[in-house]
């Protein structure tokens, strides 16, 4: 007879092949993940707590998981479909120090996790352009709220500055951006800037990663809030 905890047990297999196909792929992720993860592992602090914002499928997580063992990740996105391929890929690698996803919208007032706060980091990777300008605002605004003195902001994606592309590969994908909803479109490292001041937020690196893309790297203080 076969036990409840029985792997080989039919509901246990009905299980497992509903958290295989959970679990997303994005090409891009397998990209770039291994030039990011080079990154943080040098701006973010080795423990603490980090704070995901629009995780998506939940492999970068894992990945900075597996790699970073002594920082604990909270990752999040408001798309269940993201949580749900992030939650199975925390269940597949079997990671201790990244936890359960989130469901975050960045422009909600609360963002329910501040009993967690101060937050050592918050990484967001290509998430500015691909939300409205509103979600802008209200990342810089709760990292303000929920980060600790000195932690860091960690944004990685493609940037305008000084309103000028760095690619005609960005500025043709600017474009599609903003053809399919209007309200997207790549960001202005210089704007960023601005925004990251009125929450006490300092851009203190700039680092060029593949495909044209950057790291942008800002420092919370609290006396400049
Ligand atoms: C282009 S995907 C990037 C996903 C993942 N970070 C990656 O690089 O593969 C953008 C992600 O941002 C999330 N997102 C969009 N609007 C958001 C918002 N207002 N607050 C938080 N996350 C948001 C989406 O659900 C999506 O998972």
């Amino acid at each position: 007879m076969q036990k409840d905890n029985d792997p080989l047990a039919p509901a246990a297999l009905e299980q497992r092949d509903k958290e295989e196909q959970q679990r997303m792929f994005s090409p891009s992720a397998a990209r770039n993940s291994a030039p990011i993860l080079d990154v943080i592992k040098h701006v973010l602090p080795k423990r603490g707590l980090a704070l995901e914002i629009g995780c998506g499928t939940g492999e970068h997580v894992v990945s900075f998981g597996e790699s970073m063992p002594n920082l604990m990740w909270q990752p999040s996105d408001p798309d269940l479909g993201s949580r749900a391929s992030t939650a199975s890929w925390i269940k597949f690698k079997g990671l201790n120090n990244v936890m359960a996803p989130l469901d975050i919208d960045v422009c909600s007032k609360n963002w329910g996790v501040e009993p967690l706060a101060p937050f050592d980091a918050i990484v967001s990777i290509n998430m500015v352009h691909v939300a409205p300008w509103a979600a802008t605002l209200g990342l810089f605004a709760g990292a303000g709220r929920l980060l600790r003195d000195g932690a860091i902001l960690y944004l990685y994606g493609p940037f305008m500055h000084h309103g000028v592309h760095n690619a005609s590969s960005n500025a043709a994908f600017d474009e599609a951006l903003k053809a399919s909803n209007p309200s997207w479109g790549l960001r202005d490292i210089s704007d960023l800037e601005r925004v990251a001041g009125e929450s006490g937020l300092r851009l203190t690196q700039i680092i060029e990663m593949p495909a044209n893309n950057k790291s942008l790297v800002f420092s919370y203080a609290s006396r400049l809030a």
